[in-house]
């Protein structure tokens, strides 16, 4: 083989690592290490499993929804492919148990509704402001891209979910705050959202504190990303169609230097 055809192979086959393999450059944290869980969508061909999106959907709309929005994402969008997929009418009836602002109507008044699969997933506050005041000053942040803005971000959210404890001996609390292990300087804002049978869920799965964080972990991943399943198939693709060229390459090689010696 000639050192060009060498590197024409490699660069190919290079190419086809770098888009296979997520790059995870290793990252200090502020927190402590994060617990690692094995994510049904890891990998590049990793997919959401559908019944832990559903379940996570559960957690977030009736601990989470109390404090934080996911304010990209609308009632459609949950039954749509490659998210929880939830019947149309079954999103449908969930739109419908929240209500929304609407109008002005005929007479300038504006009015309620239920909220419809078109409608944005309703946010628990009206602004920042109003979700300060409720919670001791501190903002519970929006979490539709959570875990795209953390580092291992589902990794983080889970490990948030699970990482609370009593504060070491020696470390002094300061005043509403609670201690985590994972949250960037140990004081979190937020108390405790979880604990075991907080929810019944709806097809039967035991809800410990550990399944219900990481099913509404596995929720937010989708909720940040909901094409991560069409990026995992056009990658798969795209590694396919480089192995092929790469064997194309090969054989017109062989056959143009056939008589080449
Ligand atoms: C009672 C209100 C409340 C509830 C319920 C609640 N949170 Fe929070 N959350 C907060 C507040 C306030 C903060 C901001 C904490 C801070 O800045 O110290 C926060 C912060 C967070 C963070 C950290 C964000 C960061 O900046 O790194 C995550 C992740 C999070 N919440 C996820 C959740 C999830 C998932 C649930 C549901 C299981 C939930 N929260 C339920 C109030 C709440």
């Amino acid at each position: 083989m000639t050192n060009k055809l060498q590197i024409i192979l490699g660069g190919v086959f290079l190419a086809a690592a770098a888009i296979a393999l997520p790059l995870d450059a290793a990252h200090a944290s502020e927190g402590g290490e994060l617990k690692h869980v094995n994510w049904s969508f890891n990998g590049p061909f990793g997919t959401f499993d559908r019944a832990q999106l559903k379940r996570g959907f559960q957690v977030y709309r009736e601990v989470c929804s109390a404090c934080h929005s996911v304010k990209f994402m609308s009632y459609r969008n949950l039954s749509e492919a490659g998210g929880p997929e939830y019947t149309d009418a079954e999103t449908k009836t969930i739109a419908a148990t929240n209500k929304v602002m609407d109008g002005p109507d005929r007479d300038g008044e504006m009015f309620e509704r239920p909220a419809e699969p078109k409608d944005r997933i309703v946010k628990p506050f009206p602004n920042d402001n109003a979700a300060r005041a409720a919670n001791n000053g501190a903002l519970p942040p929006d979490l539709s891209l959570m875990t795209k803005a953390r580092h291992d971000g589902p990794n983080y959210v889970y490990s948030i979910l699970t990482g609370y404890a009593d504060a070491p001996e020696g470390v002094v609390m300061a005043d509403g705050m609670n201690y985590n292990h994972y949250f960037p300087g140990q004081q979190i804002a937020m108390p405790p959202p979880l604990s075991d049978d907080q929810v019944t869920y709806e097809d039967g799965a035991p809800a410990t504190l550990d399944q219900m964080a990481q099913d509404v972990s596995a929720f937010l991943t989708w909720t940040a990303e909901p094409k991560l399943e069409d990026r995992h198939k056009l990658g798969l693709k795209v590694v396919l169609f480089l192995i092929v060229f790469a064997g194309l390459l090969f054989a017109s090689y062989k056959r143009i230097w056939k008589d080449q010696h």
